[in-house]
């Protein structure tokens, strides 16, 4: 095998969803721990504080306790490249976290035993669904009072409508958990109680459920009760099938508790084993495969002020085939021209180091190349247009002045940054002076007034809209749409593309326009290729 395939076969690409409070952090500090790129429990959250404490300009990001911003964490285990895609969990965010599914080959959803299925996560599983990834579950917190695994199993089976197969069986819950046998590997797991911050032992391998040795590790009841419920189990659930999960349509299930550090190598175990590697990427000519000898990837992300005494920007690029090196002269296919990667960064747990190279799967950061934007696609000459990036329609929709009127302009030029990140939708309606920004969620204005406050020394004041929803607008008849654009100027704005849009100002104006305009095209997405074409 070339270098190229088994570098794109040693990938794993993933990211971690749940409700908020489920775990995820906890679930990921342990991840980091056991791939050795932190030392002490702890350091995400440490991590978290001093990302707070430093980044001034987002005061909101600190007050409300939330993280706004979506990381990529990097490490190695079992002879496994893990990057990790940290998910922003706040529901206003999800346009983000949307875009960050794009980027990852496979998930982990995390869910409270005590709980089961919350909104977030049913939202967040069928973005993963949409887009055809297969997903890992963690049923966390096994040390608390949980829910019957039955009970959870049947949720996750009825309610999100995916096959389950338990990878291990919990013995216990709450205060008698035990640990888990696990099913795949035939081993007993204990959870020790002392230490939550080493690393656990791995379990003893049995021969079975009917392994004499296990009658001298575990209690009579607890025993016989673990061997009832995993006939039972065996009976209901199917087998663990890795192509009908690498399919999407079977998940396999652990059972544990991230704080105790436990479940956690069985979990990382199962995705070094069975994970999908770097898959294909859709583009509008053609599939791009990982093996292929050039270099290619897209921006799924733009961030700002990684480092705030910088005004700094970073795109975040997933690599999609290709051996990239240092110093590689790339084509940014939407202008044409070509740029020199001198500073691509890598992200590890705890910093960003210079990449001398990267590989299928993995995300490399360019900073500071302000014309960048989601959905762009860096190449080694083709021109290849990468499919499934997608805008949302805003659901909330302001009007943007600034305090000073004279610097209408400078707000005019800080809009389109944002916009060009992909932080906001910034339209310019056809009729009057103020801008319209909308977002997905509202918690996204404060946050937005904020950075133009400290990025761009601009007083900016948002007023609710009478608008309802905003939609791209297009169709292949020219004529028809110059008739629509013309007899609607009152109610259409163009995006920071120069993309047309419709503003309604409720349902019924949307429902009539679409009525009488029936070939034009009134769309909720806009993928970003298409502002390319
Ligand atoms: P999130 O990122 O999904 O929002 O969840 P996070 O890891 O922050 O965990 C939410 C809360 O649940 C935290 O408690 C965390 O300590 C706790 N937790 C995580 N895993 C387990 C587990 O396996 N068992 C138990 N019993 N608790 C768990 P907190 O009180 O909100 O925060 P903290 O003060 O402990 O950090």
């Amino acid at each position: 095998m070339s270098r190229l395939s088994d570098e794109v076969q040693r990938r794993r690409t993933f990211a971690i969803i749940s409700h908020p409070d489920a775990g995820k952090t906890t679930l990921t500090e342990k991840l980091l721990l056991f791939g050795g790129a932190i030392q002490m429990a702890g350091a995400v959250k440490a991590r978290g504080e001093q990302r707070r404490a430093r980044s001034d300009w987002m005061k909101v990001e600190r007050e409300r306790g939330i993280s706004v911003t979506s990381a990529v964490m990097t490490y190695d285990y079992a002879g496994r490249a893990f990057n990790l895609l940290d998910t922003p969990g706040h529901e206003d965010f999800s346009e983000d976290t949307y875009r960050t599914v794009t980027a990852v080959d496979s998930s982990v959803m995390v869910i409270d035993a005590a709980k089961g299925i919350e909104a977030q996560t049913r939202k967040l599983f069928e973005v993963c669904r949409l887009r055809d990834i297969p997903i890992t579950t963690f049923i966390n917190k096994m040390d608390r009072e949980a829910r019957d695994p039955f009970d959870l199993l049947d949720e996750i089976e009825q309610g999100l409508a995916i096959d389950v197969a338990p990878a291990s069986w919990p013995i216990g819950m709450g205060k008698t958990f035990l640990g888990v046998y696990d099913l795949l590997n035939d081993r007993l797991v204990l959870m020790e109680r002392t230490g939550r911050d080493s690393l656990p032992k791995a379990g003893e391998p049995c021969s079975g459920l009917d392994d004499p040795k296990l009658d001298r590790l575990l209690p009579a009841d607890a025993l016989a009760t673990l061997r009832d419920e995993v006939d039972m189990a065996r009976g209901l659930c199917k087998p663990f099938d890795r192509q009908s999960y690498l399919e999407g349509h079977l998940s396999p299930v652990y059972f544990g508790s991230a704080i105790n550090t436990f479940g956690v190598r069985e979990l990382l175990d199962g995705l070094a084993e069975a994970a999908p590697p770097p898959r294909p990427a859709p583009s509008r000519a053609r599939s791009v495969t990982p093996d292929e000898d050039k270099v290619s990837g897209f921006v799924f992300k733009i961030q700002a002020n990684m480092d705030p005494k910088h005004r700094d920007r970073i795109a975040f690029v997933r690599l999609c085939s290709g051996h990239f090196r240092r110093g590689m002269k790339l084509k940014h296919v939407r202008s044409g021209k070509t740029l020199t990667v001198h500073n691509p960064q890598l992200f590890l747990a705890q910093e960003r180091e210079l990449a001398e190279e990267a590989w299928p799967g993995d995300i490399i950061g360019i900073p500071n190349y302000g014309n960048l934007r989601i959905g762009d696609a860096l190449t080694e000459g083709e021109d290849i247009y990468f499919s499934g990036i997608p805008s949302f329609a805003p659901e909330q929709l302001q009007k943007v002045r600034p305090r000073d009127p004279l610097k209408a302009k400078h707000l005019g030029k800080a809009l389109q940054q944002v916009a060009e990140e992909g932080a906001a939708c910034v339209i310019k309606p056809t009729i009057g002076a103020d801008w319209i920004v909308g977002v997905v969620g509202g918690l996204q204005f404060e946050v937005l007034a904020d950075r133009i406050r400290t990025e761009y020394d601009l007083d900016v004041v948002f007023e609710p809209t009478a608008l309802h929803t905003a939609r791209w607008v297009s169709g292949p008849d020219r004529q028809r749409l110059k008739a629509f654009v013309d007899a609607n100027r009152g109610s259409l704005g163009e995006d920071h593309d120069g993309d047309p849009v419709f503003l309604a100002r409720n349902a019924w104006h949307l429902g009539k326009a679409k009525e009488d305009y029936p070939e034009v095209a009134f769309a909720k997405t806009k993928e970003h290729r298409e502002a390319d074409a």
